[in-house]
């Protein structure tokens, strides 16, 4: 008989209190710093989620469109070179549409993990997975993956290794020291013979770039304007949301595209009983998204203890997927 089980996993997890407490000092923190800041984790609540949900969807957002269309055609290829019986870990699973692609194509996985920070579409998702595939165990864990997170054991026999499936060049939402330190933790977390399947957005022309960013009905700036509505609504501040404007930079040189909320003028802002001062032109940063060469992918990869097993990319060379593996 198969077992469907979709339970959350036990375990040391913040309250709720705990987790406002912390959102809170992050953004006390970010707004005192010299160059102003949030985390962009924070973008990701309910409203932020759905919202990136119908970014993904745009005509000029490639990203997703891509690495879905990578992923119908070489599913199967990547099932293959995986191998049966993984245990297949997913970071940041949100909406999980590209892991029934995966699931669909994998021999035998033995058990599915998805962690997200974002109990609502964990959840969801982990139930619609759990209608398609009956016979696999599914076991959510609502966690922040940039921090200390444990997994919950799956069954038995043990799965013939750990992969963790880290799609939507989430990568590329890390600066490159914080990457190198995601990307060996999660070399250790899968182990020698463990591996690493990976979506990364690679560097490219400009008016390819910008657009995706700055799209013409206004959801780019709607999800990244939602960090302040979250900010009033969760801390209790007074963020006028038509006084700052979205802005996406692509500083191509730095491979990166630059993300942030500018002030349009002179303002005091009151957040959780302290109050800020923004100067006209004045950027809080809520993302960056690095589009990586494949040589400054493969200098990270190696240095986190990862070697390339094989990799798939479009046409036009917009996106890549890899299997990294831990010697
Ligand atoms: N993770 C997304 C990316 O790197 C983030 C993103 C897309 C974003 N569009 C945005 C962040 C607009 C802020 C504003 O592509």
């Amino acid at each position: 008989m198969p077992i469907t089980r979709t339970t959350t996993a036990l375990g040391p997890r913040p309250t709720l209190s705990a987790g406002l407490d912390r959102f809170r000092d992050d953004v006390l923190h970010g707004l005192s710093a010299a160059r102003k800041a949030i985390p962009c984790k924070y973008l990701y609540d309910d409203r932020g989620s759905r919202l990136f949900d119908r970014i993904c969807e745009l005509d000029e957002y490639y990203l997703t469109r891509t690495e879905l269309a990578i992923l119908s055609r070489r599913a199967g290829e990547m099932a293959e070179a995986i191998g049966p019986d993984c245990e297949l870990v997913e970071l940041g699973s949100g909406s999980a549409v590209k892991t029934r692609l995966l699931l669909e194509q994998l021999h035998e996985p033995r058990a599915y993990i998805p962690v997200d920070i974002s109990p609502d579409p964990l959840h969801r998702s982990a139930a619609e997975l759990g209608a398609m595939f009956p016979a696999l165990e599914i076991i959510p864990v609502c966690d922040d993956f940039t921090g200390a997170f444990d997994l919950p054991e799956s069954g038995t026999p043990p799965a013939s290794r750990r992969v963790v499936y880290f799609p939507g060049s989430t990568i590329g939402n890390f600066q490159p020291l914080a990457a190198l330190r995601l990307l060996t933790s999660i070399a250790r977390l899968v182990g020698p013979g463990g591996g690493l399947l990976i979506g990364f957005d690679l560097d490219k022309d400009e008016s390819i770039v910008r657009p995706a960013y700055n799209d013409r009905l206004g959801i780019s700036a709607a999800f990244n304007l939602n960090l302040l509505a979250r900010i009033n609504r969760e801390l209790g501040a007074d963020f006028d949301l038509g006084a700052f404007e979205h802005r996406a930079s692509y500083l191509r040189r730095q491979e990166r595209v630059e993300l942030g909320l500018v002030s349009r003028i002179d303002q005091v802002v009151g957040v959780a009983g302290r109050e800020f001062r923004f100067a006209p032109g004045e950027l809080i940063h809520t993302e960056d998204s690095y589009k990586y060469t494949r040589e400054h992918f493969a200098r990270l990869t190696a240095r986190a203890g990862f070697a390339l097993e094989a990799e798939w990319t479009d046409e036009r060379e917009y996106f890549c997927v890899q299997l990294l593996t831990v010697e």
